[in-house]
Parts: structure tokens; C-alpha cells; sequence
């Protein structure tokens, strides 16, 4: 294990007497988990899968991740929400956010069916151009829109190049084992089908086909991202007071109730952007519900300083952060000694960017702290599947616990139906024919 949780920066509401008063509610949430009596209990998979999971399926994911490697150039991920997030987190965790230009050996993997923009789509269609691609469309319902209209533009796209034969070898479906559109239409077309587990949603799914086969595609360990899970599972999956992970659920709920409403994930690295957007998903869609919950946000430091740094400085003061920091980087860069020194930056000449990005971490930490903004820190050693695996259990964990803590629905998403009613409304969809005309009224 590396992961290593630092409170020294989070402030009062972190001393033992407070922890300590919310045990009690700690330890009633914990047991909702193990107990499977909490609500949403139908959806506790993702709890034991780092050690319990469908071993068949794991292998045949290596395999199509090896045929993917060889008779691609291209793989294109179908899925929105949590059937892309993680995937897409973890390829620029481990790899880089600039895995597309960098890759050797391994395809390109470009992700679509995320949104109804017609210029990305448009986009993905011409970076798929003279190319040799194979798609993985990804649904736990097998109904969304987005990734329903993207399917079937690409389904089209890779059957009039290759032949409908040759293209069914070429799509990769993951979704229910049972129910919904596109496992109809994988069962119709005799395509290759992956299983989004009934017991796991979509924002708790990455350690599932949903992440591992794009994941395995870009040339990812996904055997050390599941022992880095496991040995996380194992260290925090248990109920005693020293629980990093149990403390860190217990603090967001004791700073939310002393109104720090946001929570800013931090990191310093831009290959951690997309990891910063899977924790918005899962906490967001995990607790803000029926009037409450923390507001995710994210930023990364240095660059954000220059942009939200002032607010986070001197604006409201309902803030805290959890910075994620890496010990030692991918890659490091010396700054040379300069004889004119024209820009006066001679005096860390001979240290790394590395050296210099701590030292504006631990000056920015200080600053936040002494501008009234919590800092909760968590150190990991490298950006490799195994501490991914550390984290994603560790986040998954805590924003469960934190999430009954709260008193609501940790695996849920009630909320995400609206729009998708009125848009099917306005759309025509057969069946919404009263709200249609209900909404049009009022965009008059
Ligand atoms: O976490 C969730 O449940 C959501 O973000 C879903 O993953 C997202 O809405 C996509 O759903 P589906 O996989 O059914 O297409």
C-alpha cells in the first residue's frame, strides 16, 4: 500500500474529540455495507470485486484487448457517465493525457457517445478516416441516447468498410447480461458481449468490462489494477477507528455540516484531469440528492492557480479541498544553469520541475489553510495501475460511507431522468405526446 492520508492542514473539525463524535454514524453506515441493509443495497458488487470477479471474463478481455492491439489503430469508446469516465481517467492517470500523440505499440483510443455535440461526433468519424478501428460500445442500460445515436452512426461507418462479417468481429459490446436495446441487438448480430454486473452501477464500474477492456486496449496492467483495488479493499473495507478512508467520509460530512458546501479535488498533474472528473461523477451522482450533498468540483494546480486560485484564496469561504499529490512523477526535467540569468531563475537552477511543483504544492497548502480552506491531503507513490487501483477502491469506499453518513441513496441517480423526458418529449419520442405539447407551450 502507498496511499497515505494527511490531516494536518484539514483543520478543527479533523481533531480526534470531533471525529470521534461521529462514529457512532460512521460505524452505522459502515454497517449498512456490510450488512447490505442501507439503501440501494442492490448495488454493493463493486465492494468485493477487486477479489471477486468473473475470472472467464477477465481473461477474454485480455484477449480481445490483444486483438484490438493488433488489427487496430484505432478503438473507439462508446458510453457516457460512468460507462467512459473511468476508462478514460485511468488511461491518462497511468499513460498521459497526451496518449493519442505519445502511444507506440498500442491504438488510439478516442472516446465518443459522450455527448450530443455533432461537431465531436464529426470529428471522431475523421479520425477515424483510412484507419483500422474497432468500436466498444459500452451501455449498462442499453438505452442511453448519446450512446445509442453515436452506435448506430458507427455501427453503419465500420459495416461499410469492412462488411457486415468482418465489422461484427470488430465490435465489442458491454452491457446488462440480460436486459435492454443493445443487448438485443448484440444477441441479433452475434457480437462479442461483455457484462455490466446487475450489483454494480455504472459510477461505481470501472473495475469492470466498462473500464477494463479500453483499459487493457492501451496497454494497461489490469492484473495490478485489480491487486492495488484488493490491497485497498483490505486495508480500508474494515471498521476501526484509524480507517483513513472512514475518516475522510466522516470529515466531509462534519465540514459539510459547518458549511463547507464545495469540494474541490485537487491535483497537480494534468494527466489527472480525467481522474478529477470520474470523482465529479461519483460523488456528485452518489449524493447530491433530495436537497443535499457536497458540490464536487475540480481543479489542477499550478495552471488553476492562474485562473481559480484568487477565489479559492479570498471567495466564499464554504470550501475545502482534497489534493491527491504523486511522490515520484513519470517523468523529470532539470532546470538549467543559466550564466546571464536574465530571467533570475538561477537560484533553482540544478532542481528538478518536479522539486519546484512540491514546493508550490506544500506553499499552496499553507496559503489555503491560512485563507480559512481545509485542506484534506492524500500522497500516492506513482502513477501506475496499482495506486489507480488504490484509489478508485479508496474513493468508491469513502464516498459510499460518506453517502449514508449523509442519509441518502449512495447509488441512485433519480435526478438524471428529467431531462431525459423532456428531451425525448420535444424530440417526438411515441408516448410523450402530452408533456410535448406542455413544453412547447412554455418555449414559446
Ligand atoms: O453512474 C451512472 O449510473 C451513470 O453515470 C451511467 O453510467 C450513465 O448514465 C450511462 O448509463 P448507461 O451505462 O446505462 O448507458
Amino acid at each position: 500500500m502507498s496511499l497515505k492520508v494527511n490531516f494536518k492542514y484539514a483543520g478543527e473539525l479533523s481533531s480526534s474529540d470531533n471525529l470521534s463524535a461521529v462514529q457512532p454514524e460512521v460505524n452505522s453506515a459502515f454497517d449498512k455495507l456490510t450488512d447490505k441493509t442501507g439503501e440501494g443495497s442492490d448495488f454493493l458488487g463493486w465492494l468485493d470485486l477487486p477479489v471477486n470477479y468473473d475470472k472467464e471474463e477477465f481473461l477474454r478481455i485480455k484477449k480481445c484487448a490483444e486483438k484490438i492491439r493488433k488489427d487496430s489503430e484505432v478503438l473507439v469508446v462508446l458510453g457516457i457517465g460512468g460507462s467512459y469516465l473511468g476508462a478514460r481517467a485511468a488511461i491518462e492517470f497511468v499513460k498521459s493525457c497526451n496518449y493519442n500523440l505519445l502511444r507506440k505499440d498500442t491504438p488510439a483510443i478516442y472516446f465518443g457517445g459522450n455527448s450530443l455535440s455533432s461537431t465531436s461526433l464529426s470529428e471522431l468519424i475523421s479520425l477515424v478516416e483510412g484507419k483500422d478501428f474497432s468500436v466498444n460500445v459500452i451501455s449498462k442500460s442499453g438505452t442511453t441516447t448519446e450512446t445509442a445515436v453515436a452506435f448506430r452512426i458507427f455501427k453503419k461507418l465500420i459495416e461499410d468498410k469492412y462488411g457486415k462479417e468482418e465489422a461484427k468481429s470488430r465490435i465489442y459490446v458491454t452491457t446488462d447480461k440480460k436486459k435492454g436495446a443493445l443487448k438485443s441487438l448484440a444477441d441479433a448480430e452475434g457480437y462479442e458481449e461483455f457484462t455490466v454486473p446487475d450489483d454494480v452501477g455504472g459510477r461505481y464500474s470501472v473495475l469492470t468490462a466498462v473500464g477494463l477492456l479500453p483499459i487493457a486496449a492501451a496497454g494497461l496492467d489490469i492484473d495490478l489494477l485489480m491487486k492495488g483495488a484488493a490491497d485497498a479493499r483490505e486495508k480500508y473495507f474494515v471498521k476501526n477507528t484509524d480507517n483513513d478512508c472512514l475518516k475522510y467520509a466522516a470529515l466531509r460530512n462534519l465540514l459539510y455540516r459547518n458549511g463547507k458546501r464545495i469540494e474541490i479535488m485537487v491535483s497537480y498533474e494534468p494527466s489527472m484531469t480525467m481522474w478529477n472528473e470520474w470523482l465529479k461523477q461519483l460523488f456528485g451522482e452518489s449524493e447530491g440528492k433530495d436537497g443535499k450533498g457536497l458540490y464536487p468540483s475540480s481543479t489542477v494546480f499550478s495552471t488553476d492557480l492562474h485562473s481559480m486560485g484568487q477565489y479559492i484564496q479570498q471567495g466564499v469561504r464554504n470550501l475545502f479541498e482534497t489534493v491527491i499529490t504523486v511522490k515520484n512523477p513519470i517523468a523529470d526535467v532539470e532546470i538549467p544553469f543559466d550564466e546571464a540569468n536574465g530571467d533570475g531563475l538561477n537560484f533553482i537552477a540544478g532542481k528538478t520541475l518536479h522539486y519546484v511543483n512540491s514546493r508550490a504544492f506544500q506553499g499552496t497548502v499553507l496559503a489555503h489553510y491560512d485563507g480559512q480552506v481545509p485542506n484534506i491531503l492524500i500522497e500516492i507513490e506513482k502513477q501506475d495501475e496499482y495506486n489507480l487501483g488504490e484509489l478508485i477502491y479508496f474513493f468508491e469506499l469513502a464516498c459510499a460511507v460518506s453517502g449514508y453518513i449523509l442519509g441518502i441513496n449512495p447509488f441512485n441517480q433519480p435526478g438524471v431522468e428529467s431531462y431525459k423526458k423532456n428531451m425525448f418529449a420535444l424530440l417526438g419520442k411515441p408516448g410523450y405526446e402530452k408533456e410535448r405539447d406542455a413544453l412547447e407551450g412554455r418555449l414559446k
